[in-house]
Parts: C-alpha cells; sequence; structure tokens
C-alpha cells in the first residue's frame, strides 16, 4: 500500500502555517490529509496555532499593540485579542474553522492538541470534543471515522477517548503501551529519530500504526516505508504525488 502523506502544519512549516490558506494550498498540491496544531485561548476557545508564544507564527496587526512583546504567550490571549494578529496576511483560524473548511474540502484531518500548561490539558480535550459536537451528526460520524486526534500531553486525549486517537512522541519511551492501552490508541506518532527498527518493531508488534514526523527527504521516506511506517508528515508541498 502507498505511503500516506500529511501535509504537516497544513502547508509546511513557515509560511501560511496554520491558516485556512494553507491548508488550500496543500489540496492544490495534491494532499488528501493535513496535520494541524490546536490551543486553548485564555477564554477557552479552541484555535489554530503552533508556538507557545506570538511572534514566529503571528504577528499583531493593531497599531495599538505594535510594542506587544513579541514573547506574549498565545494562553494569555482571548480570541478577540487575536483577531488583531494574522499569519503573512491571513487570519488564526478557529477550530470550528478549520473543522468546517476541512468537511468541505473532503481533507483527511489529524488534530493535534497542544496544551499549553499540564493543568489546561484536559480541558482542551474537552473544548475539541465540544467543537466536534456542534457539528451535525453525519459530519461528527465522518470526523469519528476517519480523522485522527493526538498529543503529546496524554491527559488531552482523555475526553476524547471513542475517537481514532495516536500518542505523539520524539522517542518512545519504555512505558508507552501503558498510555497506549489505557487511552486505547491506534496508533504512534514518532519523530524521524526515534523511528528506529527496534522502536518501530515494538510498536507493530502491539498491531498499531506508525506515522512519522516531520519528512522532507525522499531517501528517509522509502526507508520508513520498508520498515512498516503507514504514515508521513511532510513540509515539502511538492511531495504530495510521491508515491512508492
Ligand atoms: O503531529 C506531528 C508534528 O506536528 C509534531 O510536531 O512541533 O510540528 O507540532 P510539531
Ligand atoms: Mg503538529
Amino acid at each position: 500500500m502507498a505511503i500516506q502523506w500529511w501535509a504537516h502544519r497544513g502547508s509546511g512549516k513557515g509560511a501560511l502555517e496554520n491558516t485556512l490558506k494553507g491548508f488550500e494550498i496543500a489540496l492544490n498540491a495534491g494532499f488528501r490529509a493535513v496535520e494541524f496544531d490546536v490551543m486553548l485561548t485564555a477564554d477557552g476557545v479552541p484555535m489554530i496555532h503552533h508556538d507557545w508564544v506570538m511572534g514566529r507564527c503571528a504577528q499583531s496587526t493593531d497599531p495599538a499593540m505594535a510594542g506587544t512583546d513579541p514573547l506574549t504567550p498565545f494562553n494569555s490571549l482571548r480570541a478577540r485579542d487575536l483577531r488583531h494578529f494574522d499569519v503573512k496576511g491571513e487570519p488564526l483560524p478557529s477550530l470550528a474553522e478549520a473543522l468546517a473548511f476541512c468537511l468541505q474540502h473532503g481533507l483527511q484531518a489529524n488534530v493535534e492538541l497542544k496544551a499549553t500548561h499540564p493543568a489546561n490539558a484536559r480541558a482542551l480535550g474537552c473544548a475539541v470534543r465540544a467543537a466536534i459536537e456542534q457539528l451535525p451528526a453525519g459530519q461528527q460520524n465522518h470526523v469519528q471515522q476517519h480523522w485522527v486526534f493526538s498529543s503529546f500531553y496524554h491527559a488531552s486525549l482523555l475526553p476524547l477517548k471513542g475517537f481514532d486517537l495516536a500518542l505523539l512522541y520524539e522517542q518512545l519511551p519504555d512505558n508507552w503501551v501503558l498510555h497506549a492501552d489505557a487511552l486505547q490508541v491506534s496508533a504512534i506518532h514518532l519523530h524521524y529519530s526515534g523511528a528506529d527498527p527496534t522502536a518501530l518493531r515494538r510498536i507493530h508488534t502491539t498491531g498499531r500504526v506508525v506515522r512519522v514526523y516531520t519528512v522532507n527527504d525522499l531517501e528517509r521516506a522509502k526507508m520508513l516505508q520498508a520498515l512498516g511506517v503507514k504514515g508521513l508528515f511532510t513540509d515539502r508541498m511538492d511531495f504530495a504525488s510521491h508515491s512508492f
């Protein structure tokens, strides 16, 4: 079976990452699946963003906020404050907007839950579940059957039990299977540096799928596929059509 390519952060790290415009770029490049990051604002709204602080991904567009510290924590801002930030001219989408876009365009999604603090890890999972429950029943079923929810912060996944879940790791720890069994995850998402044959064998013997991030090199991609990896997250928008 051909490897499945996922557009990392919508359209790759940098540029228009985690924006609807970025998702459109991935779609036009031939991707049928995107990965994006979701975080909670200070007032508990799930929004699409990667970094814990502002500055790299999104900048303020409000002259009144011109002097805003570029290291302002994302979770200190309310959803309405974030309307005054953009990613190279594109607004930061809410999770609801990202869900609607992907459903409208038939994009499969991997929603990566990024807790900004251990104390809000579970609240993030609850907010993501609530956003899905706002959808019509048919779309909720589609999300439940086809989408993947992943996190480095496993408590975030607890409220999403029953959905297709994946644990994220840079390197596979010894106790991974305890968490995987407790959350009944179907997959492990690993950084390529941790995706060695031993780690892959340990996961595969439990019947779970492995997807690897972030693979921007075709030789590495081929090697990982030969080791049984099923999905790869990439920043390279020209990789969507590479099948081997
Ligand atoms: O979900 C895979 C990958 O996106 C994890 O790393 O930092 O790009 O969110 P990061
Ligand atoms: Mg991510």
